[in-house]
């Protein structure tokens, strides 16, 4: 092969991370060879040993410049190192497009229990700041604009529910990882020994065997979950990092986030940048870009293995790697964040209760639309007058409509205003210590 086609050939650099499950891949096929009498039991169990004493060689390191193709042929080249000629029967029936697909199935499924300890983690340090922030009150915003008063509580966990479907539908794309086996599909039309498929697939951990070899072999759908799960978990961790962001901000003043995860300016001696919520927000373009990635790779390509199959596995990569990265930081920023009440947090406008006014018309028998556009006209009214809501006098709510009564001042109360949405999901504190209990429980598994 001509050292051009050389490089664009080899995928070494990217795959040797899977020689574990490569190594483990193998050591069932030599078993199932044995097992169908393509191989002497002795052979299978010489092979089972070489490989095992391959994977010790390979756990030491050091491998990533070894002069093979890929991972596979490079486990084949050091099991002939240990076994000698033998070596040359373990691809007996085999195909390095089963292969791979096993393998990179077996990793799929392998990597997802490390990504939903970090998301777990994270969890729980979401469920830490809402507990921090449940007597907080603050304003809470639509279109960016303050809209009504929320306890800080509900803010933190309206990012925790995000991530607790993310770790579902991990978990949905590792278990389509374990359904359908590829090994024993052979290139494409299935394995022309009667290899125990069964007994392969229960060995592996998988749930299935595949049904079709010429589908097996190309199948990537899983990962294609995987990848998808990844880019929205990203969309998740993009919107936590604005709103820390933000809510860290003097404009804001809701949060401080902790001095480590912060940076200074090299300029401004006063600044103290959200470092780790902009570089979490920033990661998410890559994230998407895997998915794309993916999804171009495998548009319209024909049936059966196709070599620009082996790009799927770097997109992958880079998608755990890049979780793997960007989850401790965050998790550790939001265990150490405090909620602070130095900016807009501090004096709440009271236009945060316009809603609450309308629905105080509501109880005394006024329709909701006709409450609503008659509370527009107290707030223009109050703005006229150059003072806020609270502060009006009764006589000018009464000019507008004469079921505003004395008890009308009773509405201005930020604590009332959250107590009031006591309905299942809402933000008065029954209803967000309901929420935490469950989410605690969820957390638990
Ligand atoms: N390195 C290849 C990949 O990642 C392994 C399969 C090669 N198969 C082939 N027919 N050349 O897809």
């Amino acid at each position: 092969m001509l050292p051009q086609m050389e490089s664009l050939n080899r995928s070494l650099g990217t795959d040797i991370r899977l020689w574990p499950q490569d190594i483990r891949g193998s050591q069932a096929w030599a078993s199932a060879l044995a097992g169908a009498g393509v191989l002497s039991q002795q052979e299978g169990e010489a092979l089972v040993e070489g490989l095992e004493a391959v994977a010790h060689r390979l756990s030491a390191g050091g491998f990533d410049d070894a002069p093979d193709e890929d991972v596979h042929t490079l486990v084949e080249r050091l099991l002939g190192e240990e076994v000698g000629e033998l070596a040359g029967k373990l691809h007996t029936g085999r195909s390095r497009n089963d292969q791979v697909a096993t393998d990179f199935r077996l990793w799929g499924m392998e990597v997802t229990s490390a990504i939903d300890e970090a998301l777990r983690e994270l969890g729980s340090a979401l469920v830490a700041l809402a507990e921090r922030g449940i007597d907080l009150i603050v304003p809470g915003h639509t279109h960016l604009q303050q809209a009504q008063p929320l306890r800080a509580a509900q803010w933190a966990l309206s990012h925790l529910w995000p991530i607790l479907r993310d770790r579902n539908r991990f978990q949905g794309a590792s278990e389509r990882a374990g359904e359908g086996l590829p090994l024993g599909s052979g290139a494409l039309a299935g394995c022309p020994f009667p290899i125990d498929r069964e007994w392969l697939r229960e060995t592996l951990g998988f749930r299935s065997v595949s049904e079709n070899s010429l589908d097996s072999v190309a199948d990537r759908d899983w990962a294609l979950e995987m990848a998808f799960a990844g880019a929205l978990l990203g969309i998740h961790l993009s919107r936590l990092g604005e709103d820390l962001v933000l809510l860290s901000s003097q404009e804001f003043g809701v949060l401080r986030l902790p001095e480590g995860f912060c940076t200074g300016s090299s300029l401004m001696p006063q600044k103290r940048n959200p470092d780790v919520a902009e570089l979490v927000r920033g990661k998410t373009g890559r994230l998407v870009g895997n998915l794309t990635g993916l999804l171009t790779l495998l548009k319209g390509l024909p049936s059966g293995y196709n070599r620009d199959l082996q790009e799927d596995k770097e997109l992958l990569f880079d998608t755990a790697d890049t979780l793997k990265l960007v989850l401790p930081p965050l998790t550790g920023a939001l265990a150490d964040a405090e909620f602070t009440l130095e900016g807009e947090g501090q004096d709440m406008d009271a236009g945060l209760l316009a809603t609450d006014l309308a629905d105080y018309l509501v109880r005394k028998g006024v329709p909701f639309r006709e409450s609503h556009g008659l509370v527009g006209r107290v707030v223009r009214r109050a703005e006229d007058l150059g003072l806020s809501l609270s502060s009006l006098p009764l006589d000018a709510f009464r000019e507008i409509h004469p079921s505003f009564e004395a008890d009308v001042k009773e509405v201005f109360s930020f604590e009332a205003s959250v107590e009031a949405r006591a309905a299942p999901g809402g933000t008065a504190r029954g209803a967000v210590e309901a929420q935490l209990a469950s989410a605690r429980e969820l957390l638990t598994s």
